[in-house]
């Protein structure tokens, strides 16, 4: 266990023998399968949450007037465990999550768990759903902590309650191309975020806005949408569910942080692992015409891991320009390859059962 936690568990738990639900581990998608328990903590007025407690999965009682329902007080962070081959499992960074939900809820005026709070939470709830971690190599257990302001208002104000959760479910690839390039659409009439706004954190309200624009891309045969920035209709921000970036000529460019898009774990990582490689790694506005100039494009995210993207469509077919990747995912199968190996899971481990 990394030195901050708490949580204790016996190492030779299951490490000789690792029993499993009876799942059809081959075909796994990133669908919800309901486990077994959830975790949740609460806090009141003071700021500070109480200890939580492991409750079977189930619905929650809410009060219709709480803020997460009207005023949209609430955000979410996801995250994965896996299980290697000894049977033993393992978390991807899990204090990074625990860290970007602290200053997503700064910015939406809620209290959040400490950062040991948090990962305990995390150990706890894997543990008691240990046999929904898929068999090594078949997929993960995504989890997914919720904060929500739970507690009655009418005006528009903080919620005098707060409520962390914590459900998990095994997951495979999340998009239906599984590890093949997936197609994305560049959006010009929508977008994510705008500056000062709440794109730069995990507020559920920025997935409730992108749902529009996905679902038309999906019934016309794309994968995702990619937005622009909202001032100049020309740089690039994020993907629904991704951060992005371009190779070209052995640079890779992905959109800085600076307040509209999503500070990602995996982006973080894969960047690190890039400049491990010997890539130089910029982060920077990048424009459409870089984008559509580029030698190879791909994606990251928790949920997304590394998807590399096989074609993009700007300003649609009939008025703008398709680009289209034949030598796919030189650079990016490389990064994944390295990240799931030696600098993912593995070097930014932190067990749960060891
Ligand atoms: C994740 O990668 O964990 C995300 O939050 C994306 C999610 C919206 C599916």
């Amino acid at each position: 266990l990394g030195a901050s936690s708490t949580v204790r568990c016996e190492a030779s738990m299951y490490k000789q023998t690792v029993e499993t639900v009876d799942l059809d581990w081959d075909n796994l998608e990133f669908a919800l399968l309901p486990t077994d328990y959830m975790y949740m903590m609460k806090c009141c007025q003071n700021g500070t949450f109480s200890k939580g407690e492991l409750l079977r999965y189930g619905p929650l009682e809410l009060s219709p007037s709480s803020g997460v329902l009207h005023y949209g007080q609430g955000l979410f962070e996801g995250l994965k465990a896996y299980r290697k081959e000894d049977g033993s499992i393992l978390l991807f960074r899990p204090q990074e999550n625990a860290l970007r939900m602290r200053i997503g809820a700064d910015r939406m005026c809620m209290p959040s768990p400490t950062i040991d709070q948090f990962v305990d939470a995390i150990k706890l709830t894997v543990l008691a759903n240990k046999r929904w971690v898929p068999p090594t190599g078949k997929g993960s257990l995504y989890i997914r902590p919720l904060l929500i302001g739970s507690g009655a208002v009418l005006g528009v104000s903080p919620a005098p309650e707060y409520t962390f959760l914590v459900f998990v479910s095994p997951v495979g690839n999340y998009f239906k191309e599984g590890l093949a390039p997936i197609n994305l659409i560049v959006e010009n009439e929508y977008h994510r975020a705008s500056p000062g706004g709440t794109g730069g954190v995990k507020t559920i309200g920025n997935y409730a806005s992108v749902l529009r624009a996905l679902k038309k891309a999906k019934e016309n045969g794309y994968s995702d949408v990619l937005y622009l920035d909202c001032i100049h209709k020309k740089y690039l921000e994020e993907v629904s569910s991704c951060n992005i970036f371009v190779v070209k000529n052995k640079v890779i460019s992905t959109p800085e942080v600076n307040g509209t898009i999503l500070p990602g774990i995996t982006r973080k990582s894969i960047i690190d692992v890039a400049r491990g490689q010997g890539y130089q790694v910029e982060e920077c506005p990048v424009s459409v015409e870089e984008l559509l100039d580029a030698d190879e494009v791909f994606c990251t995210g928790t949920a997304v891991v590394v998807a590399p993207v096989g074609s993009i469509t700007y300003l649609e077919r009939r008025q703008g320009r398709v680009w289209e990747q034949r030598s796919w995912g030189r650079v990016s199968t490389t990064l994944f390859f390295t990240y799931e190996t030696t600098d993912g899971p593995f070097r930014g481990q932190d067990g749960v059962d060891n």
